[in-house]
């Protein structure tokens, strides 16, 4: 049945209802109804489920719909679990395994078919042949090891990596590693799922890289936690069979280059068309708020400082953009809200906030509770 049958018959609103899912630290990942009427914008909940432990990021797959969610937990026993989301609403617990390595902060699907975890505590990379089920086992761990502490011996007394990723090929898994200032690369076995590692990308001293979004087939943005910088890098794939990366510029993520506050860390990166997005948590740009930082980028892929705007809320720890352009949602860590903005496509810029809702209970700077994870259901 075509949509303009359905629009002829009036059950369709032509008003867009949008779907967000949103996870929090106590245990839980929701789904959130993004709802205008009267040229005003709600957020309604739209189904919950529990999945324990201590949620720290969600990876979608749309094509099946399943959200595959890290666990922080520190101690005793961690977990991996998969929430499928219906269609029409509604969220159910598909997939819960035991037994896995604690601290898990960030995860990608690749190969296909396979699913990679970065343990920020533990010094580690773990991969897992999916589907997830209750028998669930550990396919591959990679533990890091470091002789002497970083430049920042507080946060780099070890390494942690702290997201992973695929390459556009999909031929490579890269992971920017906190603790050792560095971007690991390993070129990835697609029938095994298997890690081979290639040499890794060396960061400044002190820089922590964090996150990374791909731009184009040849430019990674990386965002640094540590040093407060947004890094554009080149990707090549020299012969020899790895993929190489190679430093091109750097900016701060803050407006007038100002001396920020004690504890202030980017969180994440994301690129739609050509800018870039960074937010910063505890910069303290719109007190008691902190900011998202955005960044032209010209046809070289060159960042140019644009516009810092209010997260509405304290530490934002992710954000996403949706497929449109037109909205940016904003997961507030510690005053534990979902902050809706309007973006125009055109010129990048980021609008009034239209929707903020409160999410669980609220977090404590510095500790992993509060709201976690943010996501576009689109
Ligand atoms: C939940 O989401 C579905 C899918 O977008 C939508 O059809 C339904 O109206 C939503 N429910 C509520 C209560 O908003
Ligand atoms: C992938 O692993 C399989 C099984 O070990 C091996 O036969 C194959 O040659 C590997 N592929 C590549 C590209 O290394
Ligand atoms: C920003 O400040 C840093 C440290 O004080 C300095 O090295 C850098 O040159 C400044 N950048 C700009 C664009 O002013
Ligand atoms: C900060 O965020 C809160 C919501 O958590 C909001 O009520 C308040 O207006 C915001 N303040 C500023 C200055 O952005």
């Amino acid at each position: 049945m075509s949509l303009r049958f359905w629009l002829a018959v009036g059950l369709v609103d032509l008003v867009t209802a949008a779907n967000i899912f949103v996870s929090h630290y106590t245990g839980t990942v929701q789904s959130l109804t993004l709802k205008e009427s009267g040229g005003g914008y709600t957020l309604v909940s739209n189904g919950s489920v529990n999945v324990g432990g201590q949620p720290s990021w969600m990876t979608y797959d749309r094509d099946t719909r399943t959200i595959y969610n890290t666990d922080e937990t520190g101690f005793g026993s961690g977990i991996l679990t998969a929430v499928s989301a219906a269609p029409g609403g509604g969220m159910s617990l598909s997939g819960k395994a035991t037994g896995v390595m604690l601290g898990g902060v960030h995860s990608t699907l690749y190969g296909p078919g396979y699913l990679a975890v970065a343990h920020y505590q533990t010094s580690s990379i773990t991969t897992y042949k999916l589907p997830l089920s209750s028998s669930l086992r550990v396919q591959e761990t990679l533990t890091f090891r470091m002789n002497s502490p970083g430049k920042i011996p507080s946060r780099q007394d070890a390494p942690h990596p702290h997201s992973v990723f695929p390459d556009p090929t999909g031929n490579f898994l890269l992971s920017p590693d906190l603790g050792a200032d560095q971007i690991r690369i390993y070129s990835i076995n697609k029938s095994t799922g298997r890690l081979t590692a290639c040499a890794s990308y060396i960061s400044q001293p002190g820089s922590g890289p964090r996150h990374g979004t791909f731009y184009g087939d040849n430019i990674l943005y990386v965002g640094n936690e540590l040093s407060n910088t947004v890094h554009k890098l080149s990707v090549t794939y020299p012969s020899g069979g790895c993929l190489k990366l190679g430093f091109q510029q750097s900016l701060t993520t803050i407006a007038n280059n100002r001396t920020l506050p004690s504890g202030s860390k980017v969180g994440e990166v994301h690129t739609q068309d050509n800018f870039l997005y960074v937010s910063n948590r505890r910069d303290l740009s719109f007190p008691p708020n902190d900011s998202i930082a955005s960044f032209s980028l010209d046809e070289m892929g060159n960042m140019k400082f644009q516009q810092i705007t209010s997260s509405g809320g304290t530490y934002p720890r992710t954000f996403a953009i949706n497929k449109a352009g037109d909205f940016i949602v904003i997961g507030d860590q510690t005053t534990a809200n979902v902050v809706v903005a309007k973006r125009d496509p055109a010129t990048g810029l980021i609008g009034a906030q239209v929707a903020s809702m409160r999410i669980g209970s609220t977090g404590r700077p510095e500790n992993d509770d509060g709201l976690s994870a943010v996501l576009w259901d689109d």
